[in-house]
């Protein structure tokens, strides 16, 4: 069982002006590839917040994969993307850039995310848009490698050739 994190970051959400759908979409989604949603919160749209939430989540509770949702494009509030490459240690440019691209096919505005995706000690960051729609699209692109890339991060797999 992975231990999974969603962060849902929107300014409306933590305010209560607007009900977070995509948090328990990624729960119910996350069930498949063997994972259960065992931290989650909803903060707003500040940079600090962001990145002590992520930290907390990686170093202390020691999660092996973190959605991040919302907070990816162009508007001054957006800094989902700068908050995850600060605390990133390596990253792992194929998850977003994929997720981007072969989402583009279907909605011309997945352009406009800026989402990216790394490691932080042996936990995984991957951010999303924030809608739904968003969140289904992009992770039934990267739903099939998530189980090989964590059991690669984890140790718990060393031979690729089984792959
Ligand atoms: N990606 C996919 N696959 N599907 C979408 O509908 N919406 C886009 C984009 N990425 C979208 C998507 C839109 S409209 C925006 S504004 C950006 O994500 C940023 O969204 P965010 O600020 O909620 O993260």
């Amino acid at each position: 069982m992975w231990r999974v994190g969603v962060i849902t970051v929107s300014d409306k959400g933590s305010n209560g002006e607007r009900e977070d759908q995509s948090g328990e979409l990624l729960r119910r989604m996350v069930k498949k590839i063997q994972g259960e949603v065992v931290c989650y919160v909803v903060i707003p749209d500040d940079l600090e917040t962001i990145r002590e939430t992520l930290v907390r989540f990686c170093d202390g509770k020691k999660l092996d994969l973190i959605f991040t949702t919302g907070g990816t494009g162009l508007s001054p509030r957006d800094v989902t993307p700068e908050a995850t490459q600060s605390v990133i240690h390596r990253e792992v440019p194929g998850i977003a850039e994929t997720m981007r691209q072969k989402t583009s096919m279907k909605t011309k505005y997945a352009l406009l995310s800026r989402q990216v995706s790394g490691i932080r000690g042996s936990t995984l960051i991957i951010n999303l848009p924030g809608s739904p729609k968003a969140v289904q699209e992009c992770y039934e692109v990267i739903e099939p490698i998530l189980p090989h890339g964590l059991e690669i991060m984890t140790g718990k797999v060393t031979d690729h050739n089984k792959k």
